[in-house]
């Protein structure tokens, strides 16, 4: 198992329900650990580039449209396999299909509103640290 870093983003829908450090217990729980953490605005630019990739799909504006709401907590977590185990810890996209215990499961309002972004691949993953984080930031 490898050591690894993964972008989190807990998003408006919980930091306007002051669930910032629920969210973060359940990382810490599940043995990841936050090595930078920001809370921040999102510009639209800054929504709009950061999700590039869904810009085909329907719900891009509204995504984006929500993104800026309201502050967002961008981070970087580390830990053995923490792309795949960050996925696990969220849980489905839609919080109806959720499973038990996960993020998603336990705090989501709906299938976009749905309380955290993390990244799904290695490569993503540098992509996405490298969007929020200077090198400087990141303390392991
Ligand atoms: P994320 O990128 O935020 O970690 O979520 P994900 O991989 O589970 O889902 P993805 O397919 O990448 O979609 C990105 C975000 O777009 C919103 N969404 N809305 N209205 C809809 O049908 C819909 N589908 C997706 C969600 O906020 C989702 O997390
Ligand atoms: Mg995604």
């Amino acid at each position: 198992m490898a050591v690894e870093r993964t972008l989190s983003i807990i998003k408006p829908d919980a930091t306007r329900r002051n669930l910032t450090g629920a969210v973060n217990k359940c990382f810490e729980d599940a043995g990841l650990r936050i090595v930078a953490q920001k809370r921040i605005q999102l510009s639209r630019a800054q929504a709009e580039g950061f999700y590039e990739v869904h810009k085909e799909r329907p719900f891009y504006g509204d995504l984006c449209d929500f993104m800026t709401s309201g502050p967002v907590v961008v981070q970087v977590l580390e830990g053995d396999d923490a792309i795949a185990k960050n996925r696990e810890v969220m849980g489905a996209t839609n919080p109806d299909d959720a499973a038990e215990g996960t993020i998603r499961k336990l705090f989501a309002e709906n299938i976009e509103a749905n309380s955290v972004h993390g990244s799904d691949s290695a490569e993503n993953a540098a992509i996405e640290i490298k969007y929020f984080f200077e090198d400087s930031e990141i303390v392991g």
